[in-house]
């Protein structure tokens, strides 16, 4: 099977290819359109997006002029932090929908949990921006909802009060920032964790642990990184502009790593590849 049609199937049933590529600070211009028809060619079909991205309709015609069929793709967007209400995150999705033009949207997030101030109010918040997004489901404009950023805590009061749980959670998660006690919480609730910043911003790629290892199996460190999130049950979700990056960053399954090599990538120390975003002390 060719890498970009390795899937895992969400909560709900839905396919989602476990390498995501990832738009954030593609520059928003008149090249975005060559560069995500690049990827498609190249075998991406799994693009991530958000409202703050600005980018959701160039994607969408991306896809829709693509010459392969909707049905191979998946599409995710998420919802920003200004909307922290029912009627904000509905009109949000709404909006979504009409620019993408795509149909339904495969998996709509919350970007950032709300959490800030009394407990009751970020988490009837968080319960309002979550009632949106079920019913945008329920009324088949998305396909699968998840949310982003979001720890045991934040989750514990959402799953309470929610008819449909999130099929994903979208951290930031490489080595060094492994949020391993997060991530096996919602492996255990059946809810799969993408990672955001798989090669830590392009700060890991010279660690001296990861270039041992990519020399070792005589592959680009950006695969030793990528496959430490499979072989962690991650799905990467990984920019890239570079023809180069973006090939290598697909061929992921003609190597393994063994026990000991992602014991070692476990512990890397915390370092400057952690963005220092963390959901209970960001300011939006
Ligand atoms: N949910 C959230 O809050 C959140 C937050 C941040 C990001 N995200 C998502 O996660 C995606 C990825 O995160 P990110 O962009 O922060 O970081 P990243 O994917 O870890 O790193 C991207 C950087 O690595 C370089 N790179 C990519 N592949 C490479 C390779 N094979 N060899 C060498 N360098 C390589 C890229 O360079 P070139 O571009 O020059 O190829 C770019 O500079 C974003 O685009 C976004 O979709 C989500």
């Amino acid at each position: 099977m060719s890498t970009q049609q390795e899937c895992v199937e969400l909560a709900n049933g839905v396919q989602m290819p476990v390498i995501g590529y990832g738009t954030w600070q593609i520059p928003v211009n008149e090249r975005f359109l060559s560069t995500i028809h690049t990827a498609i060619q190249l075998g991406y079909r799994h693009f991530d997006t958000a409202q703050i991205y600005q980018n959701a309709d160039l994607l969408g015609e991306a896809v829709r002029f693509s010459g392969f069929p909707r049905k191979d793709f998946f599409l995710s967007c998420k919802i920003w932090a200004t909307c922290r209400s029912y009627e904000t995150a509905y009109e949000a999705v709404c909006e979504t929908y009409d620019r993408m033009k795509v149909g339904a949207i495969d998996l709509i997030c919350v970007h950032w949990p709300a959490t800030q101030g009394d407990p009751m109010l970020w988490q009837s918040a968080n319960a309002g921006v979550w009632r949106a997004l079920e019913d945008a489901q329920l009324e088949g404009k998305v396909r699968a909802i998840g949310v982003a950023n979001f720890l045991p805590h934040h989750l514990v009061p959402l799953l309470a009060r929610a008819r449909i749980r999130p099929a994903v959670n979208q951290l930031e998660i490489h080595p060094g920032h492994t949020q391993f006690s997060t991530v096996n919480w919602c492996l255990k609730q059946g809810i799969q964790v993408q990672a955001w910043s798989p090669l830590g911003r392009g700060a890991l790629l010279t660690n001296p642990t990861v270039l041992a290892i990519a020399r070792a199996h005589n592959v680009a460190p950006a695969q030793v990184l990528l496959r430490w999130s499979i072989e962690r049950q991650l799905c990467p979700i990984v920019k890239a502009v570079d023809l180069i990056h973006m090939r290598e960053n697909l061929r992921l399954y003609h190597f393994e790593l063994s026990d000991e090599e992602i014991s070692a990538l476990d512990k890397l120390p915390p370092s400057t590849a952690y963005s220092g975003l963390h959901p209970d002390t960001v300011t939006f």
